[in-house]
């Protein structure tokens, strides 16, 4: 079981007392009782709800794309493999549960835990001092510990480094914190501040592990056939896989798959039909590159289409007190990734696979 698996039962267990029962029994050797476990759940489920958004925005312009929820996500068989990309649906997720929790905190949202008061008062350098309310990361750190790396109950190495990938994660929200401080002194003079450590925007976040899945790591095991059930000699392997790795860096098993074409067995659409950015000159990188990557390389060619959006226009003010507005109609030209053959008549999808393929 792992931390997709919880996802689920975190979202079933909004609807269903069964699912509640059951995603009850899978924590309660970890929290002091039903009152913890309820008081951080509806947290942890939005956490774990904001990292698959921002996953979402991260991935908009690659091949793979975020599953569209955390639902379809634990439907994904693929999801028992380490790639590089479950590597970070493993990390922004255990980071979303602890961002959550520690806004929740600093927000009051809980009776035992409050900012982070552990420095108050003290010199935190030349002219400023310890104040405010720092957010609290130890706090969410512990509990979206407990929540999301209890459920990776294996002892193999895809659980070692499904547990690694959560950490990352983890680190990650307390690498983006940033120091926010406070002027004070006779009328603005600023000659003393007091400052306190903030979380940085989720995107933020976001944009730091998307950085590390560019650079992620993959993990050399040593592929001697383990002697089945001697779990020391596999922990001594695991150890030392990961020695070389430091705990910031995301890590893989397995190469990942080619995601320009569907595939059945990891839930996988492929990258027909996706749209794709084009003409705009205020674009990223990745936008600016999309067709390329989601279609040309995919051996794929870009389909032009025209669509009218109906908005509201002309606005007036009537006395008193309506607005009229006219729908205006205006056609926007958007871009999806096509099979290759040119025709315009139904698509024979037969064809169309076996030449993507080759590329
Ligand atoms: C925690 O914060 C989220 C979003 O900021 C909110 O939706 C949720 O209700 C909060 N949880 C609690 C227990 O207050
Ligand atoms: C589908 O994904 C699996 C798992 O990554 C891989 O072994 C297989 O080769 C892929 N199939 C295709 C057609 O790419
Ligand atoms: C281009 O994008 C940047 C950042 O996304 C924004 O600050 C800027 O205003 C944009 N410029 C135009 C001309 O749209
Ligand atoms: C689709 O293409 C394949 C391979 O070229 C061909 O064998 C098949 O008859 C075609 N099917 C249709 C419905 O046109």
């Amino acid at each position: 079981m792992g931390l997709l698996h919880l996802l689920t039962v975190m979202a079933l267990s909004m609807c269903c007392h069964f699912q509640f029962t059951y995603a009850w029994t899978v924590n309660n050797f970890l929290m002091t009782g039903p009152k913890a476990f309820l008081t951080y759940a509806s947290s942890v489920q939005v956490g774990a709800q904001s990292g698959i958004q921002e996953c979402k925005y991260q991935f908009a312009w690659n091949r793979w794309n975020c599953p569209e929820s955390t639902l379809q996500l634990s439907t994904q068989k693929g999801l028992r493999s380490a790639t590089r990309e479950t590597s970070f649906v493993h990390a922004i997720s255990a980071a979303g549960v602890m961002y959550t929790l520690t806004k929740n905190c600093s927000m009051g949202d809980f009776d035992n835990c409050g900012c982070d008061d552990s420095r108050i008062g003290q010199t935190g350098g030349r002219g400023w001092i310890w104040g405010g309310c720092s957010d609290n990361a130890a706090f969410g750190e512990k509990i979206s510990k407990q929540f999301v790396d209890a459920l990776e109950d294996g002892h193999d190495s895809r659980a070692a480094v499904n547990l690694h990938n959560n950490e990352a994660g983890r680190l990650a929200v307390k690498a983006t914190m940033r120091k926010a401080c406070k002027c004070h002194g006779v009328s603005g003079s600023c000659s003393i501040q007091t400052c306190w450590m903030q979380l940085a925007d989720f995107r933020e976040v976001g944009n730091y592990l998307k950085a590390k899945h560019e650079h992620a790591k993959k993990l050399e095991m040593d592929k001697k056939p383990a002697r089945a059930g001697n779990s020391a000699d596999n922990k001594g392997a695991i150890a030392h896989a990961f020695r070389s790795i430091a705990r910031t860096e995301l890590i893989y098993l397995e190469d990942s798959p080619d995601y320009c074409v569907k595939n059945q067995s990891i839930g996988f659409q492929g990258t027909e039909g996706r749209e794709c950015l084009k003409g705009d000159k205020n674009m990223s990188q990745w936008e600016r590159k999309s067709c390329r990557r989601l279609c040309y390389e995919c051996g794929l060619r870009v389909v032009e289409k025209r669509i009218e959006v109906v908005s509201s226009c002309n606005c007036k003010f009537h006395w008193c007190c309506t607005v009229k507005c006219d729908k205006c109609t205006q056609v926007v030209t958007k871009y999806y990734c096509a099979g290759k053959e040119s025709g315009r008549k139904p698509h024979n999808k037969t064809k169309r696979r076996h030449r993507a393929r080759r590329h």
